[in-house]
């Protein structure tokens, strides 16, 4: 449903009288008069609150006339204040990644990216972002939430810098859903992330901020961006070949012809094939001055289709399954009416994804603390529908 619409949902459902006392919170009425001995006990239409405060003993009453159940019918309406309300209260909430370490990353990229230009950049100024990187790192360790909260800096204007943070984020992320527990590795592709295009520094601003194609001869020229920011790091006590590894084969592709050294598969090091991906998706995903951000879905199609042979499968399918078939900010009905937001994926299980719970099963908001459900571990509970998805927060 595109956004602009009001989602109305009504549900009915049959509860027990074990059940009135939770529903009598919510908006419940009776959905069909509730009769025994030809006697109208409960009319259709009353409020459940209103019976609940007024009526002494509902449940005992209820029982003495031999009603063990009663339908009742939940109907709210969500317009789209709500929808933005509850998308932008999320996106507020869950951050798996502390805003404030965040803003002070992008701050230190671009100071070093200027330190770089300026020619007064000093080694530990390289290292110390290499380290925010492991710090991150820390942050994401299996936090399919990393989805939803990409979005959360994208409104920043700095995109190179936002960019390196997200590649630092996914990459660390994809790490740890490839190879678990692996923690030395997952750093090490955070701190990669953060530095992949520092070499750009090196690259002449005229090149590097040209509107449209790159003529051959400075495509060359960019290209060795790789390169550069290998050497950048190596010379600045950067040793983690790994985190080299991501700087300087962030742009190899998997069948070959990628730069700078052309290599092909299992000769491209497990770090740079991961950071490729983390790369592009968030490149494409990425709301720029002349593109608009393309949806979740149709990045990966974009990876899968139109750039076949430049990525590892196995990265392509772990994306893939981390973000599931409901992208991070779908707004979905669940099988027990609540409604939440898709926030990510943690199992393999493309239907069931991480839902941040917007509207529990009795139609009352949630609020204060945040439930988020993993329906991968909650046995019956499953996406009834799509309410409403976004371009908004699709990343
Ligand atoms: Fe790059």
């Amino acid at each position: 449903m595109p956004l602009g619409k009001v989602v109305e949902r009504t549900t009915k459902r049959r509860i027990s009288l074990g059940e009135l006392k939770e529903y009598s919170k919510g908006i419940a009425t009776v959905a069909e008069d509730v009769i025994s001995n030809g006697t109208v006990l409960l009319p259709r239409g009353t409020e459940l609150a209103s019976l609940m405060s007024s009526v002494e003993n509902l449940e005992n009453t209820l029982r003495h006339w031999g009603i063990f159940s009663i339908p009742i019918t939940l109907s709210n309406k969500l317009d789209v204040n709500d929808l933005e309300h509850m998308l932008k209260t999320a996106e507020a909430n869950l951050s798996v990644i502390d805003p404030q370490l965040a803003r002070e990353t992008v701050t230190q990229v671009s100071n070093v990216y200027e330190r770089i230009t300026s020619g007064v950049c000093k080694p530990e100024d390289i290292s110390h972002l290499a380290e925010q990187g492991r710090n991150l790192a820390k942050e994401v360790a299996e936090a399919p939430q990393v989805m939803f909260c990409l979005g959360q800096v994208r409104s920043w204007d700095e995109y190179t810098y936002v960019h390196s943070l997200n590649v630092a984020l996914l990459g660390g992320f994809l790490a740890s859903r490839l190879f678990p527990g692996q923690v030395e590795l997952m750093e090490s592709m955070s701190m990669g992330g953060i530095l992949h295009d520092l070499g750009k520094a090196r690259v002449p601003q005229e090149i590097l901020n040209k509107p449209g194609r790159l003529a051959p001869e400075e495509f060359e020229i960019m290209k060795k961006h790789a390169i550069y920011g290998a050497e950048l790091a190596a010379e600045n006590s950067v040793t983690d070949e790994r985190v080299l590894a991501v700087v300087r084969g962030h742009h190899e592709r998997f069948m070959g012809g990628g730069y700078p050294d052309g290599l092909v598969k299992d000769n491209i090091p497990i770090e740079a094939r991961i950071a490729a991906v983390a790369d592009v998706f968030d490149a494409l995903t990425a709301q720029r001055v002349y593109k608009p951000p393309i949806e979740t879905r149709s990045a990966i199609s974009i990876m899968l289709e139109n750039m076949d042979g430049h990525f590892d499968p196995q990265v392509v399918r772990i994306l893939l399954t981390s973000l599931g078939l409901y992208p991070p900010g779908t707004m979905v009905e669940l099988s027990d009416g609540s409604i939440g937001i898709a926030v990510g994926a943690r199992g393999n299980d493309l239907l069931r994804p991480e839902v941040l719970l917007q509207i529990d099963r009795t139609g009352r908001k949630v609020s204060g603390d945040m439930r988020i459900i993993d329906l991968s571990m909650t046995e019956g509970l499953f996406v009834e529908r799509t309410l409403h998805s976004t371009g908004k927060f699709a990343f």
